[in-house]
């Protein structure tokens, strides 16, 4: 079974090797330099898969500035994709940020996954665009609550 939940105590190294496993090694980005202090202060929901005891997914909500909050990292691991559970991790974070009150999400987008997000009701904003470092190309994207 697939565990949709709140990140717990001694997850944080295993959750992060994912993040990096998606968000930075294809891009040669090196290994501690996705972990940053916004991690202290948002919501980090994983997907865990209760047989295996292993963390397959993750994403997290940053704090709430001015009623507006970013969402970042979300990431399924390959072999637990189109199942839904990217879908579950973005409703459960969606459902932090009611309860705390957020009325606007904002997110930077790859390119390669707009459809996804699209589907969940996100909209485009402003033009494509190319990360300056990283070369990744991209488009930021908001959902109202
Ligand atoms: C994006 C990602 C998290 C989606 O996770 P997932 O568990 O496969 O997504 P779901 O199964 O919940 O998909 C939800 C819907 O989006 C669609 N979808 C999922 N991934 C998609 C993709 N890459 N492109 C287009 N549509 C996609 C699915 O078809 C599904 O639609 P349906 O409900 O009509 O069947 C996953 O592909 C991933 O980790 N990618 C690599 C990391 C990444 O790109 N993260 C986002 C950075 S901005």
């Amino acid at each position: 079974m697939i565990e949709i939940r709140k990140i717990q105590k001694g997850e944080y190294e295993e959750m992060y090797i994912l993040r990096w496993e998606m968000h930075g090694k294809p891009f040669g980005i090196s290994k501690n330099k996705l972990k940053d202090l916004v991690d202290k202060i948002s919501v980090i929901v994983v997907a865990f898969d209760t047989e295996k005891k292993q963390v397959v997914g993750s994403a997290r909500l940053g704090p709430c500035i001015l009623s507006k909050a970013t969402i970042g990292y979300l990431q399924v691991m390959e072999s637990y994709r189109k199942k839904g559970v990217g879908r579950k991790l973005m409703e459960f974070l969606h459902n932090e940020a009611k309860k705390k009150g957020i009325r606007k999400l904002e997110l930077s987008a790859r390119t390669s996954v707009e459809k996804f997000y699209k589907e969940l009701g996100y909209v485009p904003v402003g033009d494509y665009y190319e990360t300056k470092k990283y070369k990744i190309p991209g488009i930021d994207m908001e959902y109202f609550l």
